[in-house]
């Protein structure tokens, strides 16, 4: 059973999916609906060829207790009816956590996707869905070598644990050439230029709930758009933040509804700098050799810095302009981290169909 519900989760998933396929698994797509609009949801199924979902949760949104108990509920009788061998989650989303310990409770083998990722910030919703579902999963599918020295130096047991690469990027790499093949018509529509923009995107709570962050923000992306057009597809969360607050000046960033997987990927791949706080940006503009800006104060994917073209500059706007200015006096040097190849799908499917069953394999507990 294989699960997504939140706009990163589509992509992280396809290679999955179609690596079981053609290993001739059965497989049971679960959509939790945690996102739920047609551009944040179902474009992807659309552009990436993901199959209609055999299971739409409908859960939607809600605080962190209504949306984790509403996925759970809906999810734990399929599960019951269907007992699958694994339940396969990915990223650090409530509906992994959610459809991670309902799978573990009823005897299922837990699969995590992305696991081992550390930010160390126990205010970020996600670190916490991190590792609680590291802990409840059998399968622990590690992007990096950071990750895998996160899960050894917290116990687990070498056989859990797989260094596969990263599927976002398997992903990202089958999709290059449609996405680029975009360009010139999303460019001419935007009134952009190849090489001459800033993209950015904005999502993490402690980014955008708080009023005061979010206009210093605000006011950092204004200055770089003195010098560079700077293009803003604003997640629902943002949109909302920002129709509340009273900034002057707004006007001067292009805050435009979220993009498609293809129209952002492709405007990622001529962007002068990208500016975010999103976790799978961060790992694209690395394997794009794109400069990138991470808006938060620490990143679960430090592998972007050391073998990437990310740097962690925070959110205090003196520090994002000097950043841009540097990016833009002395450019970037592109790295690829180990593995991050286009097949960690095709790896984790191998390692899944040699796994074993609940029956056979040592479990969690054994830790
Ligand atoms: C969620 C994930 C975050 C991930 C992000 C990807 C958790 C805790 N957070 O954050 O890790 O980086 O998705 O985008 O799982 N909304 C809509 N339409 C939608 C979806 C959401 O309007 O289709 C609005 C709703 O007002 C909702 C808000 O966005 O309350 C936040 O949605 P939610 O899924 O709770 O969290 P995200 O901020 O999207
Ligand atoms: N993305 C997109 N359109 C947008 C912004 C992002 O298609 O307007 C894609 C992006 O290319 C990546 C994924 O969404 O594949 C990242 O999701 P997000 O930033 O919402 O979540 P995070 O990775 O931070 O959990």
């Amino acid at each position: 059973m294989c699960v997504a519900g939140a706009r990163p989760n589509f992509p992280k998933l396809k290679p999955v999916l179609d690596a079981l396929d053609r290993l001739g698994v059965a497989t049971t797509l679960v959509h939790t609906g945690q996102h739920y609009d047609h551009i944040m949801s179902d474009v992807f199924l659309d552009e990436l060829g993901i199959r209609r979902p055999d299971h739409s949760l409908g859960a939607g949104s809600g605080t962190h207790a209504e949306q984790t108990a509403r996925i759970m509920t809906a999810i734990e009788p399929i599960v019951e009816r269907e007992r699958p061998d694994v339940i396969v989650v990915v990223g650090d989303v409530n509906s992994t956590v959610a459809c991670g310990l309902v799978g573990a409770k009823l005897g299922c083998l837990v699969a995590h996707v992305e696991a081992g990722l550390r930010s160390r910030d126990w205010a970020m919703p996600e670190e916490i869905n991190r590792v609680v579902t590291d802990r409840l999963s059998d399968y622990l599918f590690a992007p990096s070598a950071d990750a895998v020295d996160n899960l050894r130096a917290e116990g687990y047991r070498a056989d859990q644990i797989h260094l596969v690469g990263n599927v976002m990027i398997d992903t990202l790499f089958a999709n290059l050439d449609r996405a680029r093949a975009r360009l010139p018509a999303l460019l001419e529509r935007s009134g952009l230029e190849a090489g001459h923009y800033a993209l950015t995107t904005l999502h993490r709570p402690s980014n955008v709930d708080d009023p005061d962050q979010l206009r210093g923000l605000v006011g950092a992306l204004e200055a770089v758009a003195a010098s560079l057009p700077v293009v803003f597809p604003a997640h629902p969360r943002t949109v909302e933040r920002l129709r509340a607050l009273e900034v002057p000046g707004l006007a001067r960033l292009r805050i435009i509804e979220p993009l498609g997987y293809l129209d952002f990927i492709a405007l990622q791949s001529t962007a002068t700098v990208v500016l975010t706080d999103s976790g799978g940006v961060q790992e694209e503009t690395t394997a794009l050799g794109i400069a990138c800006l991470t808006l938060r104060e620490n990143t679960e994917r430090p592998i972007t810095i050391s073998e990437g073209t990310n740097r962690v500059v925070g959110a205090d706007p003196a520090a994002i302009e000097a950043a841009v200015l540097d990016v833009l006096s002395n450019g970037v040097t592109p790295r690829r981290p180990e593995l991050w190849d286009g097949r960690a799908g095709e790896r984790i499917g191998e390692i899944l169909l040699s796994g074993g069953t609940a029956a056979t394999r040592k479990r969690p507990t054994d830790l």
